[in-house]
């Protein structure tokens, strides 16, 4: 009896050192912990590091002394049967407001320098990345070298990239959690936030995420962040600048042998064990300078497991099998299939949308649908089957035959049989 009342008196202790226990285990190398904000890498990442660690100091002290003072008060007094009230003390009151006031002070002063130190204007030099939010999606283009990507963002380290941040339609939060950036996104007002990665983390690859709950499919607006050396990004940014590498002309039959087996395009299989990635990585032979071929991007069989989005194909799509894609073809049903009312593909004049995302360099991205699924051929495939039913609310419409379209409430109007959708498939994969 009496040892289990002992425990009773000793359980909140406990519970206070597991919890202590708990946080303290929660810094971490960057694969046990992707997401982690303890483990900055940028100046502004550790600017607002250091202000924690300095309020969170300031406040343990503060709780130490008054629990202190609170046991120290209830054990001296514990037999005083008769408590003697007392009404107004000056000296007492003056000292109950000026201690606040100090302690005050000190999470002041830090704070505002913070601040300013964060809200200062970006160096002039800083590269500007235009990002614009989408429900749900990520828009970023690059205005210095007239790139535009979706959901994908390299930045070279060691140079300060200024953000400004903007959206089509309701609020969202950019954020990235290792680089400490946080920013809302508002409709009529452009917000900025800059930063610098450290020079050490190239080549990495980092998770963005919206963080301002925007519609049903919030959960699903994310991104990727792939820091890289200078060399490696001005490779990227001359690829991207690029049209697109395959460019059959309008609804124009396969130039090569129609019969011939396309290259990238792998046969689609209804159970796969999702392999990595369908198109090839890496283009050309030729080095520039600092041993990087032209037209880098992040290779697909690089990307390290918390990068990779691991949502299972949706059960209710099915997908005919071992069917293989023609790119041509696939070109032809993405014209006339209504793809281009909402795509850009630079290099094809009939392909100028701007509503959805600009595929000019899909095959060199890793995921699809706002980071939310991985960019391989069987999810892709189901993706332009039935978006709507991968990711709730979606703008992109159910284009598969015979699919039912959950916004529309019925049979999709539009219909593309498996054999086009494996076309388009094929099509978009030689888009590099
Ligand atoms: Cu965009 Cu939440």
């Amino acid at each position: 009896m009496k040892g289990s009342s002992r425990l009773r008196r000793l359980l909140p202790y406990l519970a206070f050192t597991a919890l202590a226990l708990t946080l303290v285990a929660c810094t971490g190398e960057t694969t046990q912990y992707p997401n982690s904000t303890f483990e900055p890498k940028t100046e502004l990442g550790r600017a607002i590091d250091d202000l924690w660690d300095i309020l969170l100091l300031l406040g343990t002290i503060v709780f130490v002394l008054v629990e202190l003072a609170l046991a120290f008060v209830v054990w001296k007094y514990r037999n005083n049967k008769e408590a003697k009230h007392t009404h107004g003390n000056t000296k007492l009151e003056i000292l109950w407001t000026m201690i606040p006031a100090v302690i005050l002070v000190f999470i002041a002063v830090p704070t505002v320098r913070t601040i300013f130190e964060t809200q200062a204007p970006a160096p002039g030099d800083a590269l500007k990345v235009d990002v614009i939010g989408h429900q749900w999606w990520w828009e970023f283009r690059y205005p210095e070298y007239g790139v535009t990507t979706a959901n994908e963002l390299y930045l070279p380290v060691g140079r300060t990239v200024s953000f400004s941040l903007t959206t089509k339609d309701v609020i969202h939060s950019f954020w990235i959690p290792q680089m400490g950036a946080k920013r809302d996104l508002i409709a009529n007002r452009t917000n900025y936030i800059w930063f610098t990665p450290d020079t050490a983390i190239a080549p990495s690859v980092w998770n963005g995420f919206c963080t301002e709950y925007c519609g049903t499919s919030h959960a699903f607006m994310r991104f990727r962040v792939f820091t890289v050396t200078p060399e490696q990004f001005e490779s990227w940014v001359a690829g991207q600048k690029a049209t697109a590498a395959f460019n059959a002309g309008p609804a124009a039959p396969a130039p090569s042998a129609p019969d011939s087996q396309p290259p990238a395009a792998s046969p689609l299989d209804t159970n796969p064990p999702a392999q990595p990635i369908g198109p090839p990585t890496g283009t050309g032979t030729a080095q520039l300078a600092g041993g990087v071929a032209p037209g880098y991007f992040f290779p697909h069989e690089s990307m390290p497991e918390y990068a990779v989005p691991q949502r299972p194909l949706p059960a209710n799509i099915s997908f005919t099998r071992g069917l293989t894609g023609d790119p041509a073809r696939g070109q032809t049903a993405f014209m006339l299939g209504g793809c281009i009312g909402c795509h850009t593909v630079r290099g094809n004049p009939m392909a100028a949308g701007t509503i959805g995302p600009d595929l000019t360099h899909f095959a060199t991205r890793h995921t699809l649908a706002g980071g939310t699924y991985p960019n391989t051929t069987d999810y892709l495939a189901r993706w332009i089957k039935n978006a709507r039913v991968m990711k709730p609310g979606s703008i992109m419409p159910t284009l598969g035959k015979g699919e039912y379209d959950p916004v529309l409430k019925r049979t999709a109007p539009v219909s593309l049989d498996d054999q086009q959708i494996a076309d388009i498939v094929a099509y978009l994969q030689q888009l590099r």
